[in-house]
């Protein structure tokens, strides 16, 4: 197979146990995607144990329906779930040598896990972030070893979704890069080298589509109208379903993100906002022909 572009030639490491900081929805298919391919012991940590077993029991569905799929049996599903262990104490990722972050979008938050982590693992474990809108240089700014950090960036659903943008800053090595390009091979995905840019390559022009679509909702196009509108461009799934997958408050926080670094190109919804406020979760009922509508306690929300 052709040589990704920019792979250095340094020889890449093997990565033995995996840290995945985070239990939420991407880090849950994180864990269960290096479980999967790596068929290696991996940690996962959250603030506290209700968010650590929810990212569990994410785990144990998922290898579950690869059961009722026959993709695997009781035992190899089992076998899969307990490689994910979880904690809520860092000091689980001491042997792990490769952890990457995917707790909330906000840089404080990443600094502060890099600074623990760095007081905690090898100082020559991987550091890894799955950030798509925060700058990776920040991120290992102030650490002792700013040379292991990379950007890692998947996905939603990382089962899937077959690109991983590695992002390689000014002072990262070459041994990283190199390892996480043979990393991301194992995994079966197809890696690509950015710069360290906000939200890299693939955010800036999906999110300013999102963002788009939602200006547009803003200014009276209701969402039924945007999804069906918009079918004959290809998209594998229409903006607002993809909103729905990717979590309303979680879509509108990587957009006020990218607001901060690109201004008004990524226009921040106030209808998303309205709905985030009243903790409206779901977008679309479905009727009993199986078309989607607004709820009307929510459309009322919107006017
Ligand atoms: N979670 C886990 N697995 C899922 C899934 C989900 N939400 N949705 C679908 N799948 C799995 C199915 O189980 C099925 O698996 P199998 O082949 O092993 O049985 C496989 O995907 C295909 O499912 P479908 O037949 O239903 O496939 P579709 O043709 O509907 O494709 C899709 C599903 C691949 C999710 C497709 O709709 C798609 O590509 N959607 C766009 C997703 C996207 O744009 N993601 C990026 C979001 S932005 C992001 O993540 C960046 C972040 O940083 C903000």
């Amino acid at each position: 197979a052709k040589k990704p572009a920019g792979v250095p030639q340094a020889a890449p490491r093997s990565l033995n146990r995996i840290g995945v900081v985070g239990a939420g929805l991407m880090a849950s298919q994180l864990a269960l995607v290096f479980a999967q391919q790596l068929q290696v012991p991996v940690v996962i940590s959250d603030i506290d144990q209700a968010r650590v077993d929810k990212g569990l029991e994410y785990i144990a569905a998922q290898n579950a329906k690869q059961v009722q799929k026959g993709r695997l049996s009781h035992q190899q599903a089992e076998a899969l779930t307990g490689l994910v262990t979880g904690s809520t104490d860092k000091s689980a990722y001491a042997d792990a040598d490769f952890v990457i972050e995917a707790v909330f979008e906000e840089i404080s938050v990443k600094k502060q896990v890099f600074a623990e982590l760095e007081e905690i693992v090898s100082p020559e474990a991987i550091l890894a972030t799955n950030t798509s809108s925060l700058s990776v240089t920040e991120m290992a700014a102030d650490l002792k070893h700013p040379e292991r950090v990379i950007g890692f960036h998947f996905f939603n659903p990382v089962q899937v979704m077959p690109l991983v943008e590695i992002a390689r800053t000014a002072k990262t090595a070459d041994e990283p890069i190199a390892t996480a390009f043979d990393l991301a091979a194992k995994l079966r995905k197809t890696p690509v080298l950015t710069k360290d840019t906000a939200a890299f390559v693939v955010n800036r022009v999906l999110l300013r589509l999102m963002a788009e679509v939602q200006r547009s909702f803003d200014q009276g196009t209701p969402a039924e109208v945007a999804d069906e509108a918009l079918k004959p461009l290809g998209l594998p799934m229409t903006p607002f379903d993809l909103l729905a997958m990717v979590g309303i408050p979680v879509a509108q926080h990587v957009t006020e993100s990218l607001h901060a670094s690109f201004g008004d190109r990524f226009y921040v919804s106030q209808n998303l906002q309205r709905l985030i406020d009243h903790g409206v979760k779901e977008i679309w009922s479905t009727d009993e022909a199986g078309n989607k509508h607004i709820k009307d306690s929510t459309r009322e929300l919107l006017e």
